[in-house]
């Protein structure tokens, strides 16, 4: 097989360009690599471009992984990009998930059935506007000193047996054992972040060929810099940048040259829309520019992924969140991302123009153009209080610990979801009284069980006067809305520090972690007497039920009238709602989410009961 490791070969002398020699067609088959003296890449030995879309598995339930891969494919690309999310298949340390919506080889296996080739980037951080970049919150508790993305032998003791599970189980689909996988990316956009610590990503590429070898590219992703460049790129691996619209795309690539002289130009990420943060407008970008640029980049001859060609939904709590020293931005629920496919799968004009433009210089399948999906109007559903967050016998209790100062939510092994932190206050010595806490991320401030007022990470609201400054207990449930996914604070753990009154600091705390994963024992709850209004006595579960007659349909559940929370559809989390704030109001729910005849709503209420108790379920989406 000396062919193929001669593609190797050139791949890995990637700064030189070399005149070859291409051995004959038969020494070919099945394989993946760089023709430098062509600039292009070669699939089995021939010469091969792909225009690619962004999809990820672990956003959209298994039930309609074919429906958006097909789609895609009749937009004309050849080829699906994905992220594999460490958190969702390794949830704690060696318990591995490879099942149901984790099940990352089905959803490969469906991707080869549907004439699409994958891009694969495994990580073992992903950014991907997920919690924490896709890392697993409890890298944080087995070791708080960790430094994340380095050579650190914490990090790397797990981050190599991740990598090596993952590996092992996609090798028999790697493109020289005749599988989809083409490529495989090192790391992330490592440049942008300045740990710079090229020893790690020079393990992470030995890992990486450890196991995939020859059988398919190696390559990493950069913003189109040379000063990320510097950091990101990996030698041995293919170097490809990232860039958008309103760019110049010549001189974009031109950062690529700097590291990859010859081969192929490839943009990894092509924003066709963007990302959205709760408070802010709703992201999107003009079909002309995507169209406009995307032209330019096939034009050069250049393989573009289009990021993201369909986003979907963060369910959950999985969503992520930007910022850094001083400043922080959570995502919102949906990852519609104003992509070609909406968050429903459904094509958009821009679907349209893109297939237009791809169709110009890749030959277009003969597959029946998609449609907008029929949606349920089931319309609206009362909902009745059942039980109160903060019941003693409530059984989202989780965890409970007492220490002198504040613990982290990973010490107390809560990884998403809310933690109530409890204390005795001294007497008040002065007036007004002044309770000041760093929190991660959001508190509601409570006195004798009475809501005194709200602390946000978000707002930068560190600071509140109490309003009963003769109360004898404190207590502060704070929310965890989702880790930082992207810069150089990552290691951001949740929960209270530095917690005074006045100047004074306030010890000895009890604490209450909760976990909303399973809320299935709330259907047989009694109904209990709560006024609707204002939440003072603390957050609140509803419960509605509805029927649907016939075969379900997608749908979008809209939470106007309410305040702040998160709701549950036969026990799946939608993820969290905050119609006050927004951009987005409505939460889409998938049909497969769904059942014929009785369905169940859940919601965990932290704010605001809604004075007509009711959330109705709409046939159209509401973004903002
Ligand atoms: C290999 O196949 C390609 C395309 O099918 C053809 O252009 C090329 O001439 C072949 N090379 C050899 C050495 O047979
Ligand atoms: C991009 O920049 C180059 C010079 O750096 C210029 O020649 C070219 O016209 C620009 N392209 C566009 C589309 O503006
Ligand atoms: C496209 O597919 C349809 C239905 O499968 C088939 O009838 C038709 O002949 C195909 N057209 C071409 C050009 O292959
Ligand atoms: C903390 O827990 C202990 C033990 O259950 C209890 O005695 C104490 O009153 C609690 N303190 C607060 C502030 O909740
Ligand atoms: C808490 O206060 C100490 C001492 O002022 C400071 O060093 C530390 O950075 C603070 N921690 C946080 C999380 O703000």
């Amino acid at each position: 097989m000396w062919s193929l490791v001669f593609v190797t070969t050139l791949a890995l002398s990637s700064a030189v360009s070399e005149t070859v020699n291409l051995p004959s067609n038969d020494t070919w088959q099945y394989s993946f690599g760089v023709d430098y003296e062509n600039n292009q890449f070669l699939l089995d030995g021939k010469p091969f471009r792909y225009v690619s879309g962004s999809f990820h598995y672990f956003r959209a339930p298994r039930q309609y992984w074919r429906d958006r891969l097909r789609k895609m494919r009749a937009a004309g690309l050849n080829a699906v990009s994905t992220y594999v999310e460490w958190s969702l298949h390794e949830p704690e340390p060696g318990q591995f998930n490879w099942a149901g919506d984790a099940d990352l080889i089905e959803f490969l296996n469906i991707a080869q059935e549907e004439d699409l080739f994958v891009l694969l980037r495994p990580g073992p951080y992903i950014c991907a506007e997920r919690d924490l970049g896709g890392l697993p919150y409890w890298l944080l508790r087995e070791a708080p000193d960790i430094k994340l993305r380095t050579k650190d032998a914490a990090f790397m003791k797990y981050a190599t047996a991740y990598l090596n599970q993952v590996l092992e189980k996609v090798k028999p689909l790697l493109r020289g054992n005749g599988g989809p996988i083409i490529m495989v990316q090192i790391e992330n956009e490592y440049g942008s972040y300045n740990a710079c610590d090229t020893e790690y990503t020079d393990m992470l590429k030995e890992i990486i060929v450890g196991k995939v070898g020859s059988k398919a590219l190696l390559y990493t992703t950069d913003g189109a810099s040379a000063s990320l460049l510097r950091c990101g790129f990996v030698p041995g691996a293919y170097a490809t940048i990232d860039f958008g619209t309103s760019v110049n795309v010549t001189n974009s690539f031109q950062s690529m040259r700097l590291y990859q002289p010859r081969g192929p130009l490839v943009n990894s990420e092509f924003y066709p829309g963007w990302l959205t943060h709760w408070g802010e407008t709703f992201q999107r970008v003009k079909t002309e520019a995507v169209t406009k640029t995307l032209r330019e980049m096939l034009a050069l001859g250049a393989s573009v992924n289009i990021y993201m060609f369909y986003g979907g939904t963060n369910f959950g709590f999985t969503s992520g969140a930007n910022g850094g020293v001083g400043a922080y931005s959570p995502q919102i629920t949906s990852y519609d991302y104003d992509a070609p496919l909406t968050e429903a799968g459904d094509p958009t004009d821009k679907y349209f123009a893109i297939r237009d433009v791809i169709g110009q210089y890749l030959p277009l399948p003969n597959i029946s153009l998609p449609t907008e999906s029929p949606k349920g109007n089931y319309g609206p559903v009362l909902l009745e209080p059942i039980q109160k967050l903060f019941d003693s016998e409530s059984s989202f209790v989780i965890s409970w610990a007492s220490s002198d100062k504040p613990r982290t939510f990973e010490h107390l092994s809560v990884n998403q979801g809310f933690v109530l932190y409890e204390t005795d206050l001294p007497p008040p010595v002065f007036d007004p009284v002044i309770l000041r806490a760093t929190i991660k991320d959001r508190a509601l401030v409570y006195v004798d069980g009475r809501l005194s007022g709200t602390l946000s990470r978000m707002d930068k609201i560190f600071t509140i006067p109490l309003e009963n400054p003769y109360g004898r207990r404190l207590s502060l449930l704070i929310e965890n809305q989702g880790r930082l996914n992207f810069g150089n604070e990552i290691h951001d753990f949740k929960g209270i520090s530095n917690v005074t009154l006045s100047g004074t600091p306030l010890i000895n705390w009890n604490m209450t972690g909760y976990a909303l994963s399973d809320v299935s024992f709330l259907q047989d709850v009694m109904t209990i007497d709560i006024e609707s209004g204002t939440l003072n006595n603390g957050p609140v579960f509803l419960r509605g039920r509805f029927t649907i007659t016939g075969q379900p349909l997608d749908t979008f559940l809209d939470p106007t009238g309410w305040g702040k929370g998160v709701a549950f559809v036969n026990g799946h989390n939608l993820g969290r709602y905050w119609p006050l704030v927004g951009p987005q109001i409505t939460l889409y729910v998938p049909a497969p989410y769904l059942r014929t005849g009785e369905n169940e709503l859940i919601l965990l209420e932290l704010e605001y009961i809604s004075q007509t108790r009711k959330m109705k379920f709409q046939s159209v989406p509401n973004l903002g």
